[in-house]
């Protein structure tokens, strides 16, 4: 089953800066994603977002919300549509006329599936942030203390550790890291403290 785009243009830029409110993206989440585990992990993916937009970025509010929006919704059709994921939320996005900034990060969030590069920041950090978040939080799960005490050492470990969280591709790690020209010790000590905060309502 291939996840190629076929395409890297996305929406359309008279519509640069159009964004979904909150409402209406909370909306999409709730009625496309209706599996826990991957709620969380998209809520924790938004919230880093969001958080590297405003402290990194150095972005505003309407800034950070577009980084925040792209996160929240980037794994959207994975749940009910695997065989068509990220092309149904691109359609969909398109359709609503958002931003084609927010709809390209989507796309490239995977380059390697997709077939999309990720260029800007927004793409790149959402790229490096997927993969990791989510063996970190793996990480948390098998921990008394969840996030307390976690610390940059273990989660190194882990990421050593083949067998651990092993669909947790190291390579996409790896690759994102060096195309956002970010340290991976600066990337995890980023998400750990971070991360430790968000709930799935
Ligand atoms: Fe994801």
């Amino acid at each position: 089953m291939s996840l190629q785009l076929g395409r890297t243009q996305f929406g359309d830029p008279a519509n640069t800066g159009n964004v979904l409110t909150r409402e209406e993206a909370e909306t999409l989440f709730q009625n496309w994603v209706l599996n826990p585990k991957l709620r969380m992990h998209m809520r924790q993916v938004a919230y880093l977002m969001h958080c590297w937009a405003a402290e990194k970025e150095m972005l505003d509010d309407a800034g950070t919300w577009r980084w925040e929006m792209a996160g929240l919704l980037h794994d959207a059709d994975w749940d009910q549509w695997p065989d068509q994921h990220c092309k149904k939320i691109i359609e969909e996005l398109e359709q609503r006329n958002i931003d084609p900034e927010i709809i390209h990060a989507i796309a490239s969030h995977g380059h390697l599936h997709f077939g999309v590069v990720p260029e800007t920041r927004m793409d790149k950090m959402l790229y490096a942030f997927d993969e990791l978040s989510g063996l970190i939080h793996a990480y948390s799960l098998m921990r008394p203390g969840g996030y307390d005490g976690m610390d940059l050492k273990g989660v190194k470990k882990r990421l050593k550790e083949k067998s651990f969280a092993a669909n947790v591709s190291r390579e996409d790690i790896s690759d994102a890291c060096e195309r956002a020209g970010i340290e991976l010790d600066e990337l995890i000590q980023f998400i750990i403290p971070r991360q430790a905060n968000v709930f799935e309502p």
